[in-house]
């Protein structure tokens, strides 16, 4: 198995004021290709820092205090500009919660799928961009390509957050929470969709979330957070069977016991562990 990914003892905190406060405390996990990892935990627990760590992006008051992160055999944090470029959005894409702050709100939303191919020396063409609307089943190019993104509706947008995201073409996805802030019959449909589009693109993928339906569904593998540490980490099937830490216990507690053995998640909206 090829190890795409790996991210070794990695530590990081944030400063605010004179306070210090530890967000990911030695933290190591690799990913094979094709792996879906699930990251949960309660809030605060870490999810988001990990995922941000990754491409490097983490706001000017969080600091990285130890560890490194690989892609293949380049440890991320040692990159040149050019270098972190070809593989932040390119090689590897991230996609969030919410649409409307990674979107720039004044270009319309087809010229900024273009500037996303452009910047990854990829086809920029019309032609391109509506195959790529049409990739995230939506249909209505003409209608909407001229469109900014306060024009669209929150599940419109999510779905040109990972046109945009897939544009370059990259082997891993980072989601973070990528449908909590959709109504759940939307949610139901950007998760079919991601699922299938991780399919066809052969992704691998890291899927944060607060919700065991949706690891259930994509996810091989689940690292639980807490407290900035991941505390239990394996196949999902194992550990949704027999979680051996005291704390995924708890979180599985919370699932509905007639629940637990359904694989869909289509009872996703119970199975929130806030
Ligand atoms: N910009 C920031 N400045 C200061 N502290 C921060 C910042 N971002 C996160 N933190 C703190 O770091 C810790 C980890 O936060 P993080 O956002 O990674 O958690 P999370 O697991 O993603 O939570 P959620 O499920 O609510 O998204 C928390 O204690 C949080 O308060
Ligand atoms: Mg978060």
């Amino acid at each position: 198995m090829e190890t795409i990914l790996s991210i070794k003892n990695l530590s990081v905190q944030y400063i605010v004021g004179k306070k210090i406060v530890p967000a990911l405390k030695n933290v190591s996990v690799s990913l094979n290709r094709n792996d879906a990892l699930g990251i949960v935990g309660e809030s605060g627990s870490g999810k988001s820092t990990l995922g941000l760590s990754i491409l490097n992006i983490l706001p000017k008051e969080a600091k990285i205090t130890d560890g490194e992160v690989c892609f293949r055999d380049r440890n991320i944090f040692q990159l040149n500009k050019e270098e972190i470029q070809t593989i932040r959005g390119g090689k590897i894409s991230i996609i969030f919660q919410d649409p409307l702050s990674s979107l720039n709100p004044v270009i319309k939303i087809s010229e900024q799928i273009r500037e996303t191919l452009k910047v990854h020396h990829q086809d920029f063409s019309d032609k391109k961009i509506k195959e790529l609307f049409e990739m995230v089943q939506l249909a209505n190019f003409y209608g909407i390509k001229d469109s900014y993104p306060h024009q669209l509706s929150g599940g419109m947008r999510q779905r040109i957050m990972i046109a945009q995201a897939l544009a370059s073409n990259p082997e891993i996805l980072i989601a973070d929470e990528p449908t909590t802030a959709l109504d759940v019959t939307i949610q139901k449909e950007i998760l079919e969709l991601l699922k299938k589009l991780i399919k066809e693109f052969n992704l691998t993928v890291i899927f944060i979330t607060h919700n065991f339906g949706i690891v259930y569904d994509i996810c091989s593998r689940i690292a639980v957070m807490y407290n900035g540490e991941i505390i239990e980490e394996g196949k999902t099937s194992e550990i949704l069977k027999n979680p051996k830490h005291p704390y995924t216990r708890s979180l599985l507690s919370v699932i509905p016991r007639s629940k637990q053995k359904i694989k869909r998640f289509d009872v996703i909206e119970n199975w929130t562990m806030e």
